[in-house]
């Protein structure tokens, strides 16, 4: 396990996202009515920032092209083949904790 802070609870209110950045990887945190969960935050499609799309309950929408995720389970909205990587959140206080191991 390797918990990395990836922002403040109380800047991320139910039905926003954010971005974590580390290294090389992205990952969008959405908050689905004050439960957080954790998706690869790059489309497979053509690389889209998903964090920086709609949250439509669980639905994470890409911004470029209106591909949809469950950001729950990472699976695509229609194609069954199509799944991110999904992390585990904690919250310690106010901080988003991600495990990015
Ligand atoms: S890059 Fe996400 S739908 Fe095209």
């Amino acid at each position: 396990m390797s918990l990395i802070k990836a922002g403040s609870l109380s800047q991320l209110p139910p039905g926003e996202m954010l971005e974590l950045l580390h290294g090389e990887r992205r990952i969008a945190i959405c908050n689905v009515g004050g439960q957080l969960y954790a998706i690869d935050g790059v489309c497979p499609h053509r690389d889209g920032p998903l964090a920086q799309g709609a949250l439509h309950g669980t639905a994470v929408v890409c911004p470029w092209h209106a591909w949809e995720f469950d950001c729950t389970t990472g699976q695509h909205d229609y194609n069954p083949s199509i799944k991110l990587e999904i992390f585990k959140v904690e919250v310690s206080g106010d901080d988003i904790l991600v495990d990015v191991a």
